[in-house]
């Protein structure tokens, strides 16, 4: 894959960023994936209340046993105490969003969902041209701890209103790993919101979420934040999903400070922004023993005997390895992406129309459903434009020469309308998605005439 110099991986601000955030710009298809959160004593249920708060040691270790207060004293708006943003946190730190070390993993004998997985680093010693582009990558940095997200840097010496209740003041205060959200509202004591990860790595937005015990049920749950950090003017919009229109005669379970999600929704939220949620089996979730992001083994697979066997110099034939470029078809490609990218499968049939502008989100679908795909055994796959490490490429004649690598010389079908054109602009264009979101439609299809 190196068809795209890495210069140009290294984007200007594109001019249509006004671009997608969170779950739910596409809520019609994602709500059947996330289930119904089921309806338990919603009286006492308060999300954040002390009681139900559990440590999160691995990532906030600076802090032992003693949890932040839930509620802390009414503090008066006005200056917001100072907050240096790069102060380091007391030692020792350890990130606790580190893949576990192949050697560290051997010693403890791991459960067995981690017990192979070797980390990033390790990679980079043998492909240092793959690790250097997908360390700058949004898949890269996709789950931190709150209070490490570069928005915290632009968040917290402001307030943002809740759009839908402009009484509704939040501020942001880093407190080491963590952030704490303190809310204010007339008449009524501050509240505070510890908020635990960021998901998103805010190349378009960023969502904040804590993580929460129910003692009652023994599980974990989620607390998806109110607010969403949108880059593009850095403002904090209500967390898309959210809006009343959203919301409006559905079983979400919501307050002021967010959205409830339940163990299992919690799960299929960081499946997609992780490389495991546990280190027990799929669909568990274990705060100690997730591994954030997606990393190089969340496509390749577990590295550990593929590292071994490299390291005995075996031949490359023994070095295959799943998704690379030996292996996968396009199909499978195309799958693997859509795992968390969406299937077309996924998509109710209903759905699945040339009018329908949502499907732009959800790139595998489009491809899937495209003709240059479709017909034939054309071989089209995301990597036939995409260098899969990177982030998205601007350059356009990089783009262009994909099409003509297929559609220019003897035998193939040209344009009749510009076949020397931007073939993107009427063949692939922008479109809005849930009223904000512009996303790049990837059916490929005739224009319709308007
Ligand atoms: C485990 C889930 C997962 C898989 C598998 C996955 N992605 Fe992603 N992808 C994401 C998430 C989440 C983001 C958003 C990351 C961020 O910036 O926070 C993303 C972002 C991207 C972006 C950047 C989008 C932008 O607007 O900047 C590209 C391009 C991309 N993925 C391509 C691919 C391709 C190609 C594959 C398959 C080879 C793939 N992804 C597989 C989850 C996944
Ligand atoms: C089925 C997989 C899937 C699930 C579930 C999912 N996401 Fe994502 N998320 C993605 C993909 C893929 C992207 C990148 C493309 C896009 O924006 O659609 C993304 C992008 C994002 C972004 C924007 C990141 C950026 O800077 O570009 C945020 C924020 C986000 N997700 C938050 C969440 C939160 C919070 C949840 C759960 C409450 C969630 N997502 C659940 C797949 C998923
Ligand atoms: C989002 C999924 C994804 C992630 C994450 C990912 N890769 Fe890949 N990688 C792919 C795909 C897809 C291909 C096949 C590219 C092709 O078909 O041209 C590939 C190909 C490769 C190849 C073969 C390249 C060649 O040109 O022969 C290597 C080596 C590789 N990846 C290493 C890594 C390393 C190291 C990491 C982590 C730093 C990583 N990959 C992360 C999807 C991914
Ligand atoms: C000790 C060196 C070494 C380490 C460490 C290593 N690799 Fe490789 N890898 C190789 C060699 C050698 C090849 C075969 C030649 C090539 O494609 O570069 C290879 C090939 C690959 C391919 C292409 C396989 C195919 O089917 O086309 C992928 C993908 C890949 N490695 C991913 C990874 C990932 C992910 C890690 C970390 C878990 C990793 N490698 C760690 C040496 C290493
Ligand atoms: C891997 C090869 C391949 C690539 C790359 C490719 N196409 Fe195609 N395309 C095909 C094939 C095969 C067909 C169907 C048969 C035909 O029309 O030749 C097709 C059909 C089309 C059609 C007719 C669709 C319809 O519904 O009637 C358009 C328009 C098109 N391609 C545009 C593009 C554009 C624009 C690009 C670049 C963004 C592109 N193609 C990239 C192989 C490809
Ligand atoms: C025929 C070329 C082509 C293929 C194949 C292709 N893409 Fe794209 N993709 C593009 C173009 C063009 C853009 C817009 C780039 C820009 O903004 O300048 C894009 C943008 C994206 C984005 C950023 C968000 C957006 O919609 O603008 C993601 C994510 C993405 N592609 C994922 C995928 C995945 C996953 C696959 C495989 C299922 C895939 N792409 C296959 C051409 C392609
Ligand atoms: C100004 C908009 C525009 C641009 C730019 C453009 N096309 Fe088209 N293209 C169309 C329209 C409209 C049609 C349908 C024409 C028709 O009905 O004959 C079409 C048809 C096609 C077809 C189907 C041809 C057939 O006989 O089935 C292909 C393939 C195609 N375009 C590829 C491309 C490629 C590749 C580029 C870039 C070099 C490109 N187009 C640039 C608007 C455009």
């Amino acid at each position: 894959m190196r068809r795209f110099s890495p210069s140009s991986h290294t984007i200007s601000i594109p001019k249509f960023l006004t671009i997608l955030i969170g779950i739910s710009a596409s809520m019609a298809l994602f709500r059947a994936g996330f289930g119904t959160i089921p309806d338990r004593g919603a009286a006492d249920d308060t999300a954040v209340s002390l009681s139900r708060r559990i440590e999160l040691t691995s990532f906030r270790p600076q802090i032992p046993d003693t949890p932040s207060p839930a509620i802390k004293a009414p503090a008066p708006l006005g200056p917001i105490p100072p907050v240096d943003p790069n102060a380091p946190a007391a030692q020792p730190r350890r990130s606790g969003m580190e893949v576990p070390k192949l050697q560290v993993a051997e010693e403890t004998g791991r459960a067995s969902l981690v017990k192979d997985l070797v980390g990033d680093k390790t990679c980079a010693e043998c492909h240092p041209g793959e690790h250097a582009l997908h360390f700058g990558s949004g898949h890269a940095r996709t789950l931190r701890p709150a209070g490490r997200h570069p928005a915290m840097r632009k968040l917290t010496d402001k307030l943002f209103c809740d759009e839908e209740d402009v009484k509704v003041l939040w501020r942001y205060v880093i407190d080491g790993d963590r952030v704490e959200a303190l809310l204010h509202k007339p008449g009524q004591p501050v509240q505070c919101v510890p908020l635990d990860w960021a998901v998103g790595s805010g190349e378009h937005g960023m969502t904040f979420i804590s993580i929460l015990f129910d003692p009652k049920i023994g599980q974990y749950k989620g607390l998806e934040h109110r607010l969403s950090y949108l880059t593009d003017g850095h403002q904090m919009i209500v967390t898309p999903g959210q809006a009343q229109r959203d919301v409006a005669g559905t079983s979400i379970e919501m307050n002021e400070t967010g959205r409830v999600v339940d163990r299992k929704g919690l799960v299929k939220c960081l499946e997609c922004h992780s490389t495991v949620t546990s280190d027990k089996k799929p669909g568990e979730f274990d705060p100690h023993t997730i591994v954030p992001n997606i990393s190089c083994e969340r496509c390749h697979g577990p590295g550990r005997s593929h590292v071994e066997a490299a390291r005995q110099g075996l031949d490359e034939s023994k070095l295959t390895m799943p998704l690379g470029t030996a292996s996968a078809t396009p199909l499978r490609q195309i799958h693997e992406c859509g795992t968390c990218h969406r299937r077309i499968n996924t998509v109710p049939p209903s759905q699945l129309h040339e009018d329908n502008h949502e499907l732009a989100r959800f790139q595998p679908v489009g491809i899937e459903a495209s003709l240059c795909f479709k017909e034939g055994k054309s071989g089209l796959k995301c990597t036939t434009c995409h260098d899969p490490h990177g982030k998205v490429s601007r350059d356009r004649p990089a783009y262009l020469q994909a099409c003509m690598n297929c559609h220019e010389g003897p035998g193939k079908s040209k344009c009749r309308v510009e076949p020397r054109g931007d073939c993107i602009s009427c063949h692939m264009p922008q479109r809005t998605v849930s009223e904000v979101f512009r996303f790049t439609d990837h059916w490929i299809r005739i224009p319709k005439s308007e």
